[in-house]
């Protein structure tokens, strides 16, 4: 297809935290589907991250982190634009823009706001409340047709399109309305200690969360103590979010499904579950893990991938603001 024809993903990771079993079977795992017949967009949204307070150092250093577990992930620089936020300076402009037509009410009825905020009642800062127009900015950029995430962000991609539309009716269209591409099967993974809770990269409970570069020691020690339920059966039901949220994971890894693991349970044990879980995450990540590792060696060429992937994204961008600016009425 020819490389206009195509269509437009965009999805974005904050390098806020080490990347967790959420973020990858969620999101990142889904993102080089789209590589071959899509024209992609995947970006470390570090404006985004500083809505939490971070340690300079340790951003930065997440920041590379992302962009190379992106490539560990299968994301080859070559098919996809990989790019940093802060890099292609029209994400805060439009993102400033958008600030403008998205309304306080909107704004206010965001579950992650309400959550973070209570998290980090300390800092609760505009950006905080208006991340979701900087979101929205982020998507409509690029034109983007499709934007794979969790279900966490569905709210926030609601708003963009909400924002979008309201854009396209006051001046006339400028924006692609974009549609979600949001995995039924891993859309939501859960806390291994508390299971109706999503597993967040903030949690400050380690066990509760698997790193994607978790060794296989950690990984099967986090396995080994999820929280289940007091019943023995491998079953999937809505009131054993423990036992759910583990086979959900093993189906991600094995491609099982879930009468396939029901039965080869049977009468075994949630130790043996346990295990099995552990093993398969712990081996289906082995590779993702020596690549980032072998990636991370090489910071120049990280620094190459970035610099290539803001170039490509800043001609994207450049022409939508130039639409924005002149429908908006501001003098070129
Ligand atoms: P972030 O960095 O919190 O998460 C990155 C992606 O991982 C998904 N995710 C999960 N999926 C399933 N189960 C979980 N437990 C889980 N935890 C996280 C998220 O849904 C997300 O897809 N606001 C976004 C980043 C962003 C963005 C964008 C995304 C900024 N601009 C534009 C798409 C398009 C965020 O905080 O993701």
């Amino acid at each position: 297809m020819a490389e206009n024809d195509k269509k437009i993903v965009f999805s974005g990771v904050q390098p806020s935290g080490n990347l967790t079993l959420g973020n990858y079977l969620g999101a990142i795992k889904n993102f080089s589907r789209f590589s071959e017949d899509y024209k992609t967009f995947y970006c470390v949204v570090d404006l985004h991250a500083i809505t939490v307070r971070q340690v300079p150092a340790e951003l930065r250093k997440r920041t590379y982190e992302t962009l190379a577990l992106y490539m560990a992930c299968g994301l080859d620089p070559e098919k996809n634009t990989l790019f940093v936020q802060s890099h292609v300076p029209q994400h805060a402009e439009l993102g400033w823009i958008l600030d403008c037509y998205t309304m306080f009410g909107e704004l206010s009825r965001m579950t992650q706001f309400k959550d973070k905020s209570a998290k980090n009642a300390q800092n609760i800062n505009a950006g905080l409340f208006t991340y979701p127009a900087l979101m929205a900015a982020d998507i409509l950029l690029y034109q983007t047709d499709i934007v794979p995430v969790g279900i966490d962000q569905k709210q926030h991609l609601e708003l963009a399109r909400d924002v979008a539309a309201r854009f396209n009716l006051i001046y006339s269209d400028t924006f692609k309305i974009p549609e979600g591409y949001i995995p039924t099967d891993t859309m939501k993974i859960m806390s291994l200690q508390e299971p109706t809770a999503k597993m967040s990269k903030s949690d400050p409970n380690e066990n509760a969360v698997i790193r994607i570069l978790d060794s296989k020691d950690d990984v099967m020690r986090k396995f080994k103590r999820a929280v289940t339920d007091s019943e023995t059966s491998v079953r999937y039901s809505e009131d054993k979010p423990g036992v759910s949220n583990l086979m959900t994971i093993y189906r991600a890894f094995t491609g099982k499904t879930f009468e396939e693991i029901e039965r080869e349970f049977d009468g075994k044990g949630y130790g043996d579950f346990k295990l099995a879980v552990g093993e398969a995450c712990a081996d289906g990540l082995k590779d993702v893990r020596d690549e980032f590792a072998r990636l991370m060696q090489d910071k120049a060429y990280l620094e190459a991938v970035m610099k290539k992937g803001a170039e490509e994204a800043y001609g994207y961008a450049r022409r939508t603001m130039s639409k924005v600016r002149r429908k908006i009425g501001f003098v070129n």
